[in-house]
C-alpha cells in the first residue's frame, strides 16, 4: 500500500512533496500556515484577497481608514461607481505582505499566492494587473489564478521580467474551462505550469452551479488527463476538493494527478487565520450544518456553515471602506439586495437580507464561515478535551498525516 510520500511533484526544477495547501481568503491561509507547508517541502498559498485590509491588521498601515475618509461623502449613496481603489496602495499592500512572507521562508518548498479574479474592485483589469505584478516584484514563487478565471490574465503580466520564471497556475472545474483558457492564452506563448482541478466538494466559491452534486472530481480529473494526453500536453495536474486523507490523495495520484490541493484539514490548525472560537465551530459542524448557497454577490455558489453570522445579516454596504466586489460599473449584488430589503421595510433600523451577503465585511471579520464539504469530519481528526472543546492541531501534524498515512487519519498526541 502506498502513501503520498512515495510520489514527488516536479515543479520549478524541484522535487516537492505533492501537497499544496490551498489559498483561503481573507487571510485564513496566513503567511504562518503557508510558511509551515513550504518548510515541510510542499507548496503553501497565501491569499491576495483584501490585502489592504490584511496589511492594516498585520503591518500597521491605514489603507482602509484613508479610503473611507476619502469616500465618506458617498456612504449614503446607492451608486458606488465613484469609489475607486488607489492602485499604488493596492500594489504597496501586496508587496508588504508578499515581501514579509518571502523573507521568512525556510526549507525546500514554495510559496504561491492565490489570486481571486472575482475581486473586481471597480476596475477588474487594472487592479488584477497591479496585484499580480506587485506579487511578482516582491518575489513570490508562483501565482494561482482562482475564482472567476479571467481569460486574459497572462497577457496582463507578459511584459514583466519574471513572466517566464514565476510559476503560473490556474484553477478549473471542467475540461471546457481549461480549453477556453489555453486557447485564449496561446498568444502569450506561455502555458500554465500546473493546473488545479477543483471538484464540487471544495471550500470557498465553487466552479459549478447548484447542480454541483452531479459532478465528481475523479471524473473531471480523468477527462482532463485523457485530453491532455491526446494533445501531448504534460502539465502537472493537481486534484482538489474533498481530498481528506492520505489514502484519498494516493487515489488521485493513481488516477494521474501529480499532486493534491487541500484546505479544509488546515482550517483547524494553530497557523490558520480563523479565530480560535471559530475553529471550534468548524470542529463542531455536523453534515446538516453545511450548505451550498447563493449568498455570495459574485454569483458563484459558495459552501458555508449555516450558523455563521453572515447569513441574513442586513449590514449597510461598506464599499467606501472595502468595495472589493464592485464590478466595472460600481455595482454589487449585495447593494441591490440590501436596497430592496430597505425599501420593503421602511423605518426598520436593521433589515434582514436573506438572498445575498456583504461578503467583504463578513469575510474581513471572519463572520462568513466558508468551508469544505467534509468539514463535518474534522472532529474525527483530533481529541475532545475535558471542557468539551476540540484540540486544535498543528499544521505540521496535518501535513505529515497527508504525507505518510496509508489509511484513515492519525490522531495527534493528546495535549496535557
Ligand atoms: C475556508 C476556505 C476558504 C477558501 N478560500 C479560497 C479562496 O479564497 N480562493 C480559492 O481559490 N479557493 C479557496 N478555497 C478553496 C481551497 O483553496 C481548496 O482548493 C479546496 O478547499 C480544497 O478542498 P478541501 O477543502 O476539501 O481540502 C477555500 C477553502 C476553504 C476551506
Amino acid at each position: 500500500m502506498r502513501c503520498l510520500d512515495d510520489f514527488r511533484l516536479h515543479l520549478a526544477g524541484k522535487d516537492l512533496v505533492p501537497i499544496m495547501q490551498g489559498g483561503m481568503g481573507v487571510d485564513i491561509s496566513t503567511a504562518a500556515l503557508a510558511l509551515e507547508v513550504a518548510r515541510l517541502g510542499g507548496i503553501g498559498h497565501i491569499s491576495d484577497a483584501m490585502l489592504p485590509t490584511v496589511a492594516d491588521r498585520r503591518y500597521d498601515t491605514k489603507y482602509v481608514k484613508n479610503k473611507l475618509k476619502q469616500y465618506k461623502f458617498n456612504v449614503e449613496n446607492a451608486d458606488k461607481s465613484v469609489v475607486k481603489f488607489d492602485l499604488d496602495e493596492v500594489a504597496e499592500s501586496t508587496r508588504l505582505h508578499v515581501e514579509a512572507t518571502m523573507k521568512a521562508k525556510q526549507g525546500d518548498g514554495l510559496i504561491f499566492i492565490n489570486c481571486m479574479e472575482k475581486l473586481t474592485m471597480n476596475a477588474p483589469k487594472d487592479t488584477l494587473r497591479v496585484r499580480m505584478r506587485a506579487a511578482m516584484d516582491a518575489g513570490i514563487d508562483g501565482i494561482t489564478l482562482a475564482a472567476g478565471l479571467h481569460l486574459g490574465s497572462f497577457a496582463l503580466i507578459e511584459d514583466h521580467p519574471r513572466f517566464h520564471e514565476v510559476q503560473l497556475g490556474i484553477i478549473v472545474s471542467s475540461l471546457r474551462a481549461l480549453q477556453l483558457f489555453l486557447k485564449k492564452t496561446a498568444r502569450t506563448k506561455r502555458l500554465p505550469d500546473y493546473i488545479v482541478i477543483e471538484g464540487p466538494l471544495a471550500g470557498g466559491h465553487l466552479g459549478f452551479g447548484m447542480d454541483w452534486q452531479d459532478y465528481h472530481l475523479e471524473t473531471i480529473l480523468v477527462e482532463i488527463r485523457d485530453w491532455m494526453q491526446a494533445e501531448g500536453l504534460t502539465i502537472p495536474l493537481i486534484a482538489a476538493g474533498g481530498v481528506f486523507t492520505g489514502a484519498d490523495a494516493v487515489r488521485m495520484m493513481e488516477l494521474g494527478a501529480q499532486g493534491v490541493q487541500v484546505a479544509t484539514r488546515f482550517t483547524v490548525t494553530h497557523e490558520c487565520g480563523l479565530p480560535d472560537k471559530i475553529k471550534q465551530e468548524y470542529f463542531r459542524a455536523s453534515e446538516e450544518d453545511i450548505e451550498v448557497n447563493q449568498l455570495s454577490p459574485t454569483g458563484y455558489p459558495m459552501r458555508m456553515i449555516k450558523q455563521c453570522p453572515a447569513i441574513g445579516d442586513g449590514i449597510r454596504p461598506n464599499c467606501e471602506a472595502y468595495g472589493y466586489l464592485l464590478d466595472a460599473s460600481g455595482s454589487c449584488q449585495y447593494i441591490e439586495a440590501y436596497n430592496r430589503a430597505v425599501a420593503e421595510h421602511p423605518g426598520e433600523r436593521r433589515v434582514k437580507v436573506m438572498d445575498k451577503t456583504c461578503l467583504c465585511t463578513h469575510m474581513r471579520n471572519f463572520d462568513c464561515w466558508t468551508c469544505g464539504h467534509y468539514t463535518y469530519r474534522l472532529k474525527d481528526t483530533t481529541h475532545r478535551l475535558a471542557d468539551g472543546s476540540y484540540q486544535v492541531l498543528s499544521a505540521e501534524h496535518v501535513f505529515r498525516d497527508y504525507q505518510f498515512s496509508k489509511e484513515g487519519v492519525a490522531l495527534p498526541e493528546q495535549a496535557s
